[in-house]
């Protein structure tokens, strides 16, 4: 470049730079009660010194009825006579910020977010502050989108904390597994963060729940099916028991609520036991939020209650659909559907217009605490998040934190990994499989455009200093035919072989499920062949979300190592690198269980945890199925060893009745229970104790080990777990090191079961304490 050419191009780069900053000037937030207005500025709801309720109050009081009716839909409009702008409350940020829903736009300055593992993977850490440092992020991005004037809405639709009951849900990749202790604990875990934890220490809200974003638990409830069988979420009638409800599908939902303060919830499609979700009186106003004191917006999942009327024919016209969801508490219909019938269902006397201001009161509750009601946003708290914060190296290198710790090494014989090589040392390695060269295959669903974008052949090829060979040897994902020649000639001639399959979106995702368990097409004579071929023992990596049952592979002494990598967002491919050459000690361990393919003889309708030894009902989860595993929830294996020891209990008896005065009951297997005391009572407070357990890395690499604690009891009765999880750390290690852990037991929380009625009892007798291979006995006597 010439003097004269450089001095040209510096000047545009100033005239270029000051249009840029212009844009960006320009780029304002939508807000309300513009404080430079004159004529909005007065008015009593833009008063920031009174408290919310009555602001919400008096705005709603302003309303004609076509104005609250256009309100109540996820496009809402602007009011303009009273300076409220236009609001899209359908946004997306499942494992960073979206824009699968319409609040967000990535064109403009921002135009990536940090992309996160799938939920399954970050689940698989069992680390509930990283999953907190997660939910910061995003919340920290989403503020920074809306700061940017690139977010018509502050309201996103996440976390999917649905129980992964069956291993074909198309959506089980978007959840933290089948356990609900996991994924209570991970729901709350990120909706504090997206939120920004305004929280006191009780769980109070402070500054009357100010939120950096809104955070919404979804899909309430007992919804874990999408399309099977001919079979849609939008017509399934899911047949729960008050047992399983009570246990498994509600615990979850509770936590997010009640833990997590989550501003936001979603009715699912489905109906259960015969009442739509969204017109379930029961479930949203007298369990969330008098039993639960949700305190936020209710919404419909999209066009869920058109269906109430169209395809479950529940209500008898439309009216009566619209009068079901707004009785039953919900307040935001995803779809037009309350646009179109909700006035005429005013107008025929079906609806009190109460029902109405009573939703919208929650809809303008949370844009108030959300600050869009504060005049100009410079003075809220969180408006100095600024684009940098999007995309940040802290925030990208959590992502790979997260890939790294979820990644579940399941096989390694003979400690074939890590490969004994490094940058440095030339080896020869072969790449094959359909899922090697795909970066986007990695991010799931529901994902924006990340920050950086590298495939597992791409992370693998830097890794190595001689060329590497690859093959698809598939023709796709559904691989329905194999180049098994080509990939063969391929692996003959490598040191290393990498296989690198599994699914994608076009196997698993939302409206489609799986009808098996098993790879695609030919991708197992594909692994097989090639593993024969190779000359050393083949390292198979398999992509997906639920499982597979990939027992071949278990048993084939050719396939020395498994890896399940999810759908590992982003930094996936650097995770998957590092572990393969030891730069990373892996420590993940599965949130689901793997079943063997014959568990599809069981109908995916069939909602029953327990199982049912006289018609042969296996039961689900780790909890309750009865049949042989592919592999089990929890395990995981590392290059480390660990052992576990009890140091301490800190009780080891509970006498029940002494306690409670309750009265002992009999069931008809003769297993004695009491009714266990509420959650949070001051006698369960008292009842508290501590395990203290010791856990030493007896490998030569530090390590990162989440530590398991199950309790079992001695007699398995019907209607009680095999074993439940009652406790997660995530512990590091380094070589050699030992340290101790502490574990705050509830007994009404933690030893307690739900009774058929759905009532928590907790047995007299023997329980154990469960970690690893080590056992601690505690008596309940009465
Ligand atoms: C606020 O009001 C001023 C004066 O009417 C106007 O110039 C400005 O565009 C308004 N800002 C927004 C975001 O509405
Ligand atoms: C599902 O419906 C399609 C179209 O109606 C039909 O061809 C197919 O056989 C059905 N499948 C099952 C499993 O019932
Ligand atoms: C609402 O009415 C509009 C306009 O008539 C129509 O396009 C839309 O499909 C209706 N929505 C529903 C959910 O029926
Ligand atoms: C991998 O995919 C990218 C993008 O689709 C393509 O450009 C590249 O050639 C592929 N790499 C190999 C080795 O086939």
């Amino acid at each position: 470049m010439g003097l004269q050419q450089k001095i040209g191009y510096i000047s545009l780069v100033i005239i270029f730079s000051l249009a840029m900053a212009a844009a960006i000037e320009a780029a304002q937030p939508p807000f309300a009660c513009n404080s430079s207005n004159p004529s909005t500025k007065k008015l009593t709801f833009c008063s920031t010194e009174l408290p919310i309720k009555q602001r919400a109050e008096d705005l709603v009081s302003r309303l004609t009825l076509d104005e609250k009716v256009s309100q109540l839909v996820n496009d809402a409009p602007a009011i303009p006579r009273l300076g409220i702008p236009a609001y899209q409350w359908w946004s997306e940020s499942l494992h960073g910020v979206a824009d699968a829903g319409l609040g967000v736009s990535f064109e403009g300055t921002i135009h990536a977010a940090t992309s996160f593992p799938q939920v399954i993977l970050t689940a698989a850490s069992f680390d509930a502050h990283l999953w907190y440092r997660i939910g910061q992020a995003i919340g920290k991005e989403a503020r920074a989108v809306y700061n940017q004037g690139q977010a018509q809405g502050m309201t996103f639709w996440a976390p999917n904390i649905n129980i992964f009951r069956d291993p074909r849900w198309g959506r089980g990749q978007e959840t933290p597994g089948e356990d609900p202790l996991v994924t209570g604990r991970y729901g709350v875990s990120y909706v504090r963060g997206v939120q920004g934890d305004s929280f006191e220490g009780g769980g109070k809200l402070v500054n009357e729940g100010h939120l950096q974003a809104s955070a919404c638990c979804k899909h309430m409830t007992a919804y874990d099916l999408d399309r099977w069988d001919n079979i849609t979420r939008y017509i399934f009638d899911a047949q729960v028991t008050p047992q399983d409800l009570a246990d498994t599908y509600q615990p979850p939902f509770r936590s997010c609520i009640e833990e997590g303060r989550a501003s936001g919830i979603m009715c699912a499609y489905n109906r259960v036991n015969g009442v739509p979700n969204c017109a379930n009186y029961n479930l949203l106003t007298k369990t969330a939020r008098e039993k639960w004191g949700f305190y936020g917006y209710i919404t419909s999942d999209c066009d869920a209650v058109s269906i109430i009327y169209d395809d479950q024919g529940y209500a008898k016209d439309p009216e009566d659909a619209v009068v079901d969801v707004l009785k039953a508490g919900m307040d935001l219909n995803c779809g037009s559907y309350l646009k179109n019938h909700t006035k005429s269902a005013v107008q025929q006397k079906k609806l009190p217009e109460a029902e109405i201001d009573r939703a919208l009161h929650n809809l303008f509750s949370i844009r108030m605490r959300l600050g869009l009601f504060n005049g100009n946003p410079s003075q809220f708290v969180f408006s100095s998040i600024g684009p940098s914060q999007v995309c940040s190296k802290e925030h990208q290198s959590l992502a790979l934190e997260a890939a790294q710790n979820g990644i579940v090494l399941l096989k390694n014989d003979a400690n074939l990994l890590p490969l004994p090589c490094r940058r440095t040392t030339p080896i020869s390695l072969a790449v094959i499989g359909p899922n090697a060269n795909s970066s986007q295959t990695l991010l799931g669903n529901y994902h924006g455009p990340p920050c950086t974008s590298i495939s597992l052949l791409h992370a693998l090829e830097s890794y190595v200093t001689s060329p590497l060979r690859y093959h698809p040897g598939c023709n796709g994902v559904a691989c329905s035919s194999a180049l098994i020649n080509d990939a063969v000639n391929i692996a003959n001639e490598a040191e290393y072989v990498v296989l690198i399959m599994g699914l994608d979106q076009s196997q698993e995702r939302e409206d489609h499920d799986r009808v098996d368990l098993v790879l695609p097409g030919k991708q197992k004579n594909l692994i097989i062949a090639v593993a024969r071929a190779a000359k050393k023992p083949v390292v198979l990596v398999l992509v997906c979300g639920g499982p597979l049952d990939v027992s071949f592979a278990e048993d084939d002494d050719n396939i020395g190592s498994i890896l399940w990598v999810g759908y590992p967002g982003e930094a996936g491919g650097v995770a998957l690198a590092q572990i393969i050459f030891g730069d990373h000690n892996p420590g993940g361990r599965l949130p689901i269980t793997w079943y063997p393919k014959d568990f599809i003889k069981v109908p995916m309708t069939d909602m029953r945890m327990r199982s049912d030894p006289y018609s042969g009902y296996p039961g689900r989860t780790y909890r309750f199925y009865q049949g042989k595993k592919v592999f089990e929830f929890g395990h995981g294996i590392s290059y480390s060893t660990y052992s576990y020891s009890f140091i301490a209990v800190s009780l080891n008896e509970f006498h029940l009745t002494s306690m409670t005065a309750m009265k002992v009951s009999e069931n008809s297997d003769s297993t004695r229970y009491v009714l266990a005391p509420e959650k949070g009572s001051k006698f369960c407070e008292r009842m508290k104790f501590l395990a203290i357990i010791g856990v030493k890395n007896h490998g030569v690499m530090a390590g990162k080990h989440p530590v398991l604690l199950f309790v079992r009891r001695e007699k398995v009765t019907h209607g009680s777990p095999m074993k439940q999880l009652v406790g997660f750390q995530a512990l590091s290690l380094k070589a050699g090191e030992r340290a101790e852990i502490e574990f705050l037991l509830s007994p009404c929380e933690h030893l307690s079961r739900a009774d058929e009625h759905g009532v928590l009892v907790m047995e007299i007798g023997t329980h154990f304490l469960v970690v690893g291979d080590q056992e601690y006995p505690i008596n309940v006597v009465a």
